[in-house]
């Protein structure tokens, strides 16, 4: 499959000196990062493209050669999507950690700096280089191995954006326990259901928390209120971040500085299968209960590390800046394992892109010269809104390639950060990807690539995206939209929903058989470009955050008074999307700010504060068929004020329910 134009090829190098020219709304990758990128044109694009597509098992023979193997694999892969079986690398042996750091310091790079961690506070930064993170990194595993984690145990991590973060999930790589980050936003209900889920050993945290204006977050806190509930948990231990007074308890918890003080520095790698669990990382899905996505060793690692140089076009002395949060996928690909792989410099940024004021990354990208600078829609349209000042007074001139991630991006944002912040000068990768992926799977690469504002382009190598219709049939050429699927595999694929796969056969594969179906919608544009169109499922993206709808009601429901509540999503002008919910209360109880605040802080207490609805639309009733399931598409269409194509309303088992919903949005 030939995607891209012979005529776009042609007029982009034909532009010259140019540095990057506008032509219908296309944006060509300027001249200079033509010479000396990764991959510096269309052609060579289309060629690798084509190779990997012909023969997957050789490319991804060859890419694997990336990392250091104790021992090489028998097999590349072998993967059955209609028993959802996926492996890679079959019986290859490897250790993650020793892959993200003990290579670079015996290959002579140990002085480099692997992470420089910008604290909420612009004084506050630190760095570690890849000799100091190594050290820390066997101490901390042997205090992992004292408080008896073995391989295969599970860790999990309730941290905000400090280095011991990092350190911890390098420790547990290294002597083969499975770490599941939950997300320091995340109130003490959620962080308890994760834990007893996989059933986690040990609970890493810190005193209290720092972000933004927000300077006592009480991670310790909400753990112990957690732990309540925790059987599994054997041991807790707390990072000293602030110093704040907390509460320890006799036998269980200990502190990180203490731990570690005396502890040796001696911890070999344990060798690790492939196929062995690296990590576990919840994320949202149609129903109440968040899907424990399971990555593993190998395949994971050669996929993070070779997208990240590839995408990001890194190059051995540049500065990279992911400014995600690592309790998400993109912190664990994109901040640590793909960077750390390929022996960068990476930030780790504590605080918030609006303190101590809207130039705050701008300030960050100055002081440590950064060059690859990869962040969300929703944090530009934020800035965009705050004027160009905050921008000017800086000067930006390190950047040469900007990432966005997470959601679609307009156009209105993209084109400002290619022209206030890019000056013009630095292509833009709209990388799509999920959790379950691993890594992105549809990008530009940023010297290769023509970009249109507001679409992720075109496949990554050995990727095979297809459009399907609702039947499942597959739609074939251009200017076609449909729901976006995969048709093969690829190495940073999930392999299972921690302790379900049942769950990850009917979630991802059972609809379309044969194929990994995404959630997501897509359309190709006349020259196979892809353009996400958002989720197809009952699932909302919050800020560039996946949140289930049945998860929010869930917590909604639990609020007294609440009989009934459904959510859908509304267009937000700064999250992409916010949360709107119908609610309907008891017999005899009247909706009341009382109530309202009930809602809310009930949503903050089951999930966090993150989830909190923006608009709340008391009803008298729910629009349901007569069998009783509620017709959310409606919900929608008043959601977003659009309701004069409401549709068939005829299936309802009370029509007239619709008008007074209606009426009742007018008050929201
Ligand atoms: C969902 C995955 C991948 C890391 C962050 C989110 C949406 C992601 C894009 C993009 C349009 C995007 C999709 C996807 N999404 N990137 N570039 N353009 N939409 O990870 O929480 O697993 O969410 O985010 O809807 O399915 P996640």
């Amino acid at each position: 499959m030939v995607y891209i134009l012979n005529a776009l090829t042609i007029k982009c190098l034909n532009k010259g000196k140019s540095i990057m020219v506008r032509d219908n709304n296309t944006y060509f990758p300027s001249s200079k990062w033509l010479e000396n990128a990764h991959v510096n044109s269309i052609d060579k694009y289309n060629e690798i493209y084509e190779e990997s597509i012909k023969d997957p098992d050789q490319f991804w023979t060859s890419v694997a050669d990336r990392i250091d193997w104790y021992k090489r694999w028998d097999k590349v892969s072998d993967v059955d999507y209609n028993k959802a079986k996926i492996s890679w690398y079959l019986n290859g042996k490897l250790n993650v950690s020793y892959n993200c750091i003990d290579r670079h310091v015996e290959s002579g790079n140990g002085d480099k700096t692997a992470i420089i961690w910008e604290g909420n506070d612009p004084s506050e930064d630190k760095k570690y280089t890849y000799s100091e993170l190594l050290i820390r990194v066997k101490k901390f595993a042997n205090v992992l191995k004292s408080l008896g984690v073995k391989k295969g145990d599970r860790v999990c991590l309730y941290m905000q954006m400090i280095p011991e973060l990092s350190i911890a999930m390098l420790a547990c790589c290294r002597i083969g326990a499975v770490h599941s980050v939950v997300f320091g936003a995340f109130s003490a209900d959620s962080l308890r259901d994760r834990i007893n889920d996989s059933s986690c050993k040990i609970l890493i945290t810190q005193d209290t928390g720092v972000r933004g204006v927000k300077n006592n977050i009480p991670m310790k806190e909400n753990a112990d209120k957690a732990l309540i509930n925790t059987p599994s948990i054997d041991s807790v231990v707390v990072v000293k971040r602030t110093g704040v007074n907390i509460e320890m308890v006799d036998g269980r918890d200990v502190w990180w500085h203490e731990e570690t003080i005396n502890a040796s520095e001696d911890c070999e790698p344990v060798e690790m299968d492939s196929e062995d669990p690296l990590f576990i990382l919840y994320t949202s899905g149609s129903t109440g209960k968040p899907k424990g996505v399971l990555h593993t060793s190998g395949g994971y690692l050669v996929y993070a590390s070779y997208t990240h140089e590839i995408i990001f076009d890194y190059k051995k002395n540049d500065v990279y800046w992911c400014t995600a949060d690592i309790g998400w996928i993109t912190g664990h690909s994109y901040i640590v394992y793909g960077p750390m792989s390929n022996g960068a410099t990476t930030i780790m940024f504590e605080g918030v892109p609006n303190y101590p004021d809207f130039g705050r990354f701008w300030d960050v990208v100055d002081k440590h010269n950064v060059n690859q600078f990869y962040t969300a829609p929703t944090a530009l349209r934020a800035l965009m809104k705050e004027g160009n000042t905050w921008v000017e007074s800086r000067n930006l001139s390190s950047l040469r390639i900007l990432g966005t991630v997470g959601e679609p991006i307009k156009e209105p944002e993209w084109k400002w950060y290619n022209k206030i912040i890019g000056k013009e000068n630095c292509p833009i990768v709209d990388t799509w990807w999920q959790t379950e992926t691993g890594g992105i799977l549809i990008s530009p690469l940023p010297a290769a690539t023509p970009t249109k504002p507001g679409s992720a382009t075109l496949p990554f190598f050995g990727i095979n995206p297809v459009l399907l219709s609702d039947e499942g049939e597959e739609i074939e050429g251009n200017n076609r939209q449909g729901l976006l699927a995969l048709n093969t595999s690829w190495p940073g694929q999930m392999r299972t929903i921690y302790g379900d796969h049942k769950r990850f056969f009917d979630t991802y594969f059972s609809q379309f058989s044969g194929y990994y179906f995404t959630g997501d919608g897509a359309k190709r544009d006349k020259d196979g470009y892809y353009w996400i169109t958002g989720r197809v499922d009952d699932v909302l993206n919050i800020s560039g955050h996946r949140i289930g709808t049945a998860e929010v009601e869930g917590a909604i429901g639990k609020a007294n008074g609440v009989a009934e509540a459904a959510v859908v999503g509304f267009p937000h002008d700064i999250k992409g999307q916010g949360i709107y919910a119908f609610v309907t209360l008891m017999t005899g109880i009247d909706s009341s700010e009382i109530i309202l605040k009930s809602i809310i802080s009930s949503v903050a207490k089951e999930i966090g504060p993150h989830a909190k609805p923006d608009k709340v639309q008391f009803a008298p009733a729910l629009p349901k068929t007569r069998s009783g399931k509620i017709m959310r598409r409606i919900l929608r269409k008043i959601a977003e004020k659009d309701v004069n194509s409401m549709g068939d309303i005829s299936t309802l088992a009370d029509p007239s329910v619709v008008e007074s919903l209606i009426k009742g949005s007018i008050q929201v």
